[in-house]
């Protein structure tokens, strides 16, 4: 296709918006696929996506459309996820395409997510077409909503165009707009090949696909393409496109997005942002290569039954091969035995993967709490990265902590905004901006990421009645009085259960630590200590009363099957439970005892 009959474009919003919506209206208007093969939310593949509602992976499409003008156009719709954990995936997606759909759902208005993903359009310098969702709701407001995108994002939103994802309603001015508004790709044809490497995951057939969009040259079937990062050279086995299921073509050209497959085993074999050019005679310079995503949350997985240690090793393969920013490393605890330490880009994605592996591969899991990735100062001079506040080493040693914030943005009706500004401020914000959207707030707080990464958000969603959106990226590293709190339980240290945690919060976060572990532990023949601790020094302390419970002595020893069947209930029973010396503690405990009221 010549360059001038080419749009490619990604669709930004905040979740729940109707992004996917849109996708597949824009899918089915064009006939790309047919009416009888139409499902809900064609994009989102993977069943836990469709489950939860969320796009996890970026997803493309190439749709044909003939135009009022009578030209026939190729459209290439990348799809990008819109949850805060992937604002990296979104990000290098978007330097694939030259516009955006700001979807924005017109009973709503502009939301935390919105901004964040339509400034990253700006940044990747993308013509954008405002979109008013969900006019079909009474509660639509497209005037508002209109005056809000000018006011808060800063674009012009005179020609809006009002749609409705589910009646279909302005689906037909959405394609026109997108061919008249955003700008054709540029390349040249004669040029050698030059690739961007856009996303890369596995699949079961084929081994590695990796999604490319060409800026100049083409790609053909059966040529021989280098890997810039590197310097590996592949065989191109297939070229295709999606529509979305996958199409073979024979060849590829400037401005086109498409894949291909050329025997890569490992999706770690491919480097997002990579320039992918020919093997002999290719292009000199490579595009600006992107970051690599970093993991940020750190957390221990372990297997319930420790017999499963090796089904666990295999799942956590099986995922990281599909999963670049996904990292691990094996673990031992004292208390939990074999397991991995395991990095994520956020709780969300932490929680994806727990998931999987509890639900594809049928393991129970037990998390251990989740953390971030400090800065050790040592009196030394050296640096060292502490993922695990189980290897935090002797304080003596230590000259100084540093920990990761972030900046969050909130955007919340006014009637919560109190209690906002006290969560924010209660897990030790410092607040930075505080605007006014009509009757919304838009409130910008600098927070240690630690704060945040284990419940913030639900608490938010808790003080808000769900009203708040909420969006962060990581701004660096700051020095703080950090401390390390063990949580001894029969004066056993549990490892699992250790913490980082700022000076001036031990004594409470001990506390409620302590309280909580006490309701979560079921009671013993002997009196169990809980206790917390910072270094030796107790600073909290709780005491579980002894039990004397025979569960069998009801049964008068008479019925031998009765007996059976109850001491078989209490072994199901221990089977979520791990011993910690002579204590059991069970499984939610690890989750719920960190969880803040
Ligand atoms: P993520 O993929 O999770 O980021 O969400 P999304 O932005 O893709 O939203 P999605 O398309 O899943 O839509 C969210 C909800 O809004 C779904 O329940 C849709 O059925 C509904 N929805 C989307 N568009 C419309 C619309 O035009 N009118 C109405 N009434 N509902 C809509």
């Amino acid at each position: 296709t010549d360059l001038a009959h080419i749009r490619n474009f990604s669709i930004v919003a905040h979740i729940d918006h109707g992004k996917s919506t849109l996708a597949d209206r824009l899918i089915q208007e064009t006939g790309t696929v047919k009416d009888r093969d139409m499902k809900e939310q064609l994009l989102d593949s993977m069943d836990i996506e469709r489950e939860r509602g969320i796009t996890i992976k970026a997803n493309t499409v190439r749709i044909d459309y003939t135009a009022d003008n009578g030209e026939h156009y190729v459209l290439n719709l990348i799809d990008t996820p819109g949850h805060v954990d992937f604002a990296y995936e979104v990000s290098r997606s978007m330097r694939a395409v030259e516009g955006s759909l700001l979807v924005v759902d017109s009973t709503q208005g502009v939301e935390a997510q919105t901004l964040a993903n339509v400034y990253q359009a700006i940044e990747a310098d993308h013509e954008i077409v405002p979109v008013l969702n969900k006019i079909d709701l009474p509660a639509s407001d497209c005037d508002r909503v209109a005056e809000q995108i000018e006011d808060v994002i800063g674009i012009d939103a005179t020609d809006a165009i009002q749609v409705s994802a589910k009646t279909g309603q302005g689906i037909h001015a959405t394609l026109e707009s997108i061919v008249t508004h955003l700008p054709a790709p540029k390349g040249n044809l004669d040029a050698p090949l030059k690739a961007m490497l856009v996303d890369s995951w596995y699949d079961a057939y084929l081994g590695v696909i990796v999604l490319v969009r060409i800026m100049d040259g083409t790609l053909k079937r059966g040529m021989r393409v280098k890997f810039m990062s590197n310097n590996t050279l592949h065989h191109v086995d297939r070229v295709g496109v999606f529509r979305p299921e996958m199409e073979m073509v024979d060849s590829l050209g400037p401005g086109e997005i498409g894949f291909l497959t050329a025997s890569i085993k490992q999706v770690r074999d491919t480097r997002v942002g990579d320039t992918i050019t020919n093997d002999r005679n290719g292009t000199e310079v490579a595009l600006d290569g992107f970051k690599p995503a970093q993991p940020v949350v750190f957390c221990g997985l372990f297997p319930v039954d420790s017999s499963e240690f090796e089904d666990l090793r295999d799942a956590i393969d099986k995922l990281a091969l599909n999963d670049a920013s996904f990292s691990f490393e094996m673990e031992t605890s004292a208390a939990l035995g074999f397991g991995f330490r395991c990095g994520f880009l956020g709780l969300l994605h932490l929680e994806v993967i727990r998931d999987r592996i509890e639900r594809e591969y049928d393991i129970e899991l037990i998390t251990t709490a989740p953390s971030v990735v400090y800065h050790i100062f040592m009196r030394d001079g050296a640096m060292t990265e502490l993922h695990n506040p189980a290897d935090m080493p002797d304080m003596t040693l230590v000259d100084h902590l540093e920990e990761p914030r972030i900046k969050a943005t909130i955007l919340v009706p006014d009637e919560y905004l109190g209690d906002v500004l006290k969560l924010c401020q209660d897990r030790r914000g410092i607040q930075e901006d505080l605007t006014y959207a009509g009757t919304r707030a838009m409130v910008v707080y600098d927070l240690p990421l630690n704060e945040v990464v284990f419940d913030f958000y639900d608490r938010l969603k808790s003080v808000t009645k769900g009203y708040a959106s909420f969006d962060y990226h990581m701004t660096g590293y700051r020095e703080d009085n950090l401390v390390k709190m063990s949580i001894l339980v029969n004066d056993e240290p549990v490892d699992a259960l250790s913490m980082m945690v700022h000076r001036d919060r031990a004594e409470m976060r001990g506390r409620a630590m302590c309280e909580k572990l006490k309701d979560l532990i079921p009671r013993h023949m002997f009196k169990i200590p809980i206790q917390a601790a910072i270094g030796g020094k107790v600073i909290a302390r709780e005491t579980l009363s002894a039990l004397r419970k025979d569960v069998t002595a009801k049964c008068y020893g008479g019925d031998a099957t009765r007996k059976r069947k109850l001491l078989d209930k209490q072994k199901a029973g221990k089977k979520k439970m791990r011993q910690f010396g002579k204590v059991d503690i069970p499984q939610e405990a690890f989750i719920s005892a960190l969880k803040m009221d």
